[in-house]
């Protein structure tokens, strides 16, 4: 296949989302709507990527670089149509010879497996090819107009269309693949002499019919061109999402007991044998290894998880959370930006936060890394076989050696070397008979006031 270069129309305001984010960077499965869309693109190897996107949008160039380090931002200052859209991204594809692909930053459901069906028809007879689906309802759609050979050889909008045009049910997707040589060509030649008054993109295909290039046709289904324009399509977007995820992850080996109820992300990674229970959030960055057992309502992102290990009921793992393998973190236990070793226990009620916990410590119930001194965030570091008691507090930066005991409720604010003995505890003073006296005082003074 010859050298492939993509352009994402992003310049739209989405102003229905009503929001101060661009529409593209709204968010379905853990990924904006643009990521969706260059993630596909970038299945086929592009070796160019422009974003057309609109004035002030710095944030939609951040997120392309992000995907495509080599990706361009076009800006479109006004929004004159599709096709002036295009023209905008002409000179940062200078000197580019081989095919461009033209992709909707709204249209997230798009696989590589059409775009590449699509831009295999780019060849010398036809340089260039719409890709168009079978509408349930055509309207507002531009449909493909066919010759009696069956070529499509123009796209006519909704408004511009006639009575007998708006009963066609093929519809044009939006995108398109094109030799760089006939799009340069031919877009300065399109004009603005329509319904809207835009300088419509899908001109190129009765233009290039007039001077003889023949148009190329790819069929992908209706649900991969679901645009997003507001936030119920949003919602939509996600749904689908969802369902084909779950469906992916129970057919790849995971038990989910209730699939409704768990959300993945789009680069959630999950083994074999995983078990899933009802109400689990994966956010992006999450790996999960084989035989992980992950409880009922718990949240994860940014989070790799070793064989074996259990995660939950109700734990809490976000970021740069590494847990070893047959790991256990229990209730009611965040970890973030920490690194647990294999074997290692945090079963109930713990804060651990940019922390290494070796391998087979016991951290115990209520144990709270202090990371943050209200300016930094500081190191703790426990060595293996630690056992933490309840109610300890580590405060960061501080080292527990190998093998240590921590005393439960203590408060740890030096290093403490291996094998040792921690313990910060005040005396412990027991009055016996004392509680009994006491209940008896507080019942006579309580009587005697009731009588006077
Ligand atoms: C377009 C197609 C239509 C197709 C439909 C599929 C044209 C003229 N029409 O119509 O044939 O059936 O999509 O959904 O191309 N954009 C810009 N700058 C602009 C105009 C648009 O970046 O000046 C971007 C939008 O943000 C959007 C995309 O291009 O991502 C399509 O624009 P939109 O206005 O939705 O086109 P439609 O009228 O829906
Ligand atoms: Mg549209």
């Amino acid at each position: 296949m010859s050298d492939l270069a993509i352009v994402v129309l992003a310049a739209g305001k989405g102003t229905r989302m009503k929001s101060e984010l661009p529409k593209v960077l709204h968010r379905a499965a853990g990924r904006s709507l643009l990521a969706h869309v260059l993630h596909a693109a970038k299945d086929l190897a592009p070796s160019r990527a422009v974003v057309v996107a609109g004035p002030g949008m710095d944030n939609v160039a951040a997120e392309a670089t992000s995907i495509f380090p080599q990706a361009v931002c076009a800006v479109q200052n006004e929004r004159l149509g599709t096709g002036h859209a295009v023209s905008m991204a002409r000179e940062h594809l200078s000197g580019f010879n081989g095919t461009v692909l033209i992709l909707y930053g709204d249209v997230p459901l798009i696989t590589a497996e059409s775009l590449r069906g699509l831009t295999a028809l780019v060849t010398t007879q036809h340089p260039l090819a719409v890709l168009g689906f079978e509408a349930a309802d055509p309207h507002g759609y531009g449909r493909l107009i066919r010759n009696a050979l069956g070529d499509v050889v123009a796209i006519r909008e909704q408004l511009d269309a006639t009575l007998e045009e708006r009963q066609i049910t093929l519809c044009n997707s939006g995108i398109i693949a094109i030799s760089a040589g006939l799009l340069w060509n031919l877009l300065p030649k399109i004009k603005n002499s329509n319904a809207k008054g835009e300088y419509y993109l899908t001109d190129l295909v009765e233009l290039g019919a007039i001077a003889g290039s023949a148009c190329g046709l790819a069929i992908c289904p209706e649900s991969e061109v679901a645009g997003v324009n507001d936030r119920v399509q949003l919602a939509g977007i996600e749904a689908t999402l969802q369902t084909a995820y779950r469906r992916k992850h129970l057919l790849n080996g995971a038990t989910l007991t209730a699939p409704d109820t768990v959300f993945f992300s789009a680069d959630t990674v999950i083994g074999r044998d995983v078990v899933i229970e009802p109400s689990v959030v994966f956010g992006p960055g999450v790996s999960v290894a084989d035989n992980v057992e992950i409880l009922a309502f718990s949240h994860l992102e940014g989070t790799q998880i070793g064989q074996g290990a259990r995660i939950g009921p109700f734990a809490r793992l976000r970021p740069g959370a590494q847990i070893g393998d047959a790991a256990h973190i229990g209730n009611f236990v965040e970890v973030k930006k920490a690194v647990i070793g294999h074997g290692a226990k945090a079963n109930h009620l713990t804060y651990i936060g940019d922390a290494r916990v070796g391998p087979r410590t016991n951290i115990g119930a209520g144990t709270i890394t202090c990371n943050y001194d209200g300016y930094e965030k500081h190191l703790t570091d426990i060595g293996e076989n630690v056992f933490v008691g309840s109610n300890t507090a580590l405060v960061a930066p501080v080292k527990i050696g190998d093998g240590a005991s921590i005393a439960a409720g203590s408060v740890i604010t030096r290093d403490i070397p291996a094998d040792a003995l921690a313990m910060t505890r005040p005396g412990l003073d027991v009055r016996p008979g004392w509680a009994a006296r006491n209940r008896e005082i507080k019942a006579a003074r309580k009587a005697a006031k009731r009588k006077s």
